[in-house]
């Protein structure tokens, strides 16, 4: 009998990258196939989990910051399952006022997030896909929490790379814009090409057999996610280099932490 947690729907015999990543930080919401083939990508990619884990801390500096900066309202789209400081809990942490809604395509990754969600009037979550825009800004949850003439952030944290070229990622960020008023924030980290290779290649080659297969793109394909807003310094880099905490983040190579960053505020 599968744990309560388990919706009907879940295959729980195709890995999926939401439970993939959930068990690389240290979750407990994956299956024996996840937890194989996650094994299969640290053995191709032995900083896999490293990377995992320098992109997550980066989505917390990240909230952080933008909270600092007076924004209150957040879109994370493909939040995946919650596990390690989600959104909701450092923005509302530092200010109770802030409104949160979760996107994700993983029926787990939806079903944990409601349970932890239940009682919470300022955060949500919808199971969507964030390639359409237009029926994510169209749900009457969504109209609920997100005042659209207001600033807010979009979160395209480590999804972005889950999108092909065929479906045109940048026209869904481009959507998200001009959905926004000016002031508002976009924020991307996304696996990169150019380091490691012939590692990103097999890890690649695994991921295709998930139900989210993935795509490094060059740094110059990542830094048009960015047309239309300007990049806070320091611009787009390595997520280990965004902002440290402190001197021991920062590994001797950034870029073992595997996804280029930034974080843009609307024209
Ligand atoms: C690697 S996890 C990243 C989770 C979180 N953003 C973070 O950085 O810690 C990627 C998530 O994106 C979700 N995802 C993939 N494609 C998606 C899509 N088209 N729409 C919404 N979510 C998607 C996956 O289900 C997974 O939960």
């Amino acid at each position: 009998m599968e744990p309560g947690w388990v919706p009907e729907s879940v295959d729980v015999d195709r890995p999926s990258l939401a439970r993939i990543y959930d068990y690389m930080l240290g979750g407990f919401h994956n299956f024996a196939v996840d937890r194989e083939l996650a094994r299969a990508a640290i053995a191709a990619m032995p900083d896999a989990a490293v990377q995992a884990q320098a992109n997550r801390a980066f989505l917390h500096r990240a909230v952080r910051f933008l909270v600092d900066r007076g924004v209150r309202q957040f879109l994370d789209l493909g939040s995946g399952i919650p596990t390690l400081g989600n959104v909701h809990e450092i923005a509302q942490g530092i200010e109770p006022q802030s409104r949160v809604v979760y996107v994700d395509i993983d029926p787990v990754a939806v079903s944990h997030s409601q349970q932890i969600l239940a009682g919470n009037e300022r955060a949500i979550t919808i199971h969507a896909d964030m390639r359409q825009p237009e029926r994510i800004f169209a749900d009457e949850q969504v109209r609920r929490v997100l005042d659209l003439d207001e600033p807010f952030a979009v979160l395209a944290v480590a999804v972005l790379h889950a999108i092909s070229d065929a479906d045109n990622p940048h026209r869904s960020i481009a959507a998200y814009r001009e959905a926004q008023v000016a002031g508002s924030y976009l924020v991307v980290a996304h696996g990169a090409e150019g380091v490691r290779d012939e590692e990103s290649k097999r890890l690649l080659e695994i991921a295709a057999r998930t139900t989210t297969p993935l795509t490094r793109r060059t740094p110059e394909d990542i830094a048009r996610f960015f047309d239309g807003y300007e990049l806070v310094p320091p611009g787009l880099v390595w997520a280990s280099l965004w902002h440290p905490d402190a001197p021991s983040q920062v590994p001797d190579r950034g870029e073992d932490s595997g996804n280029l960053v930034g974080v843009g505020r609307k024209l």
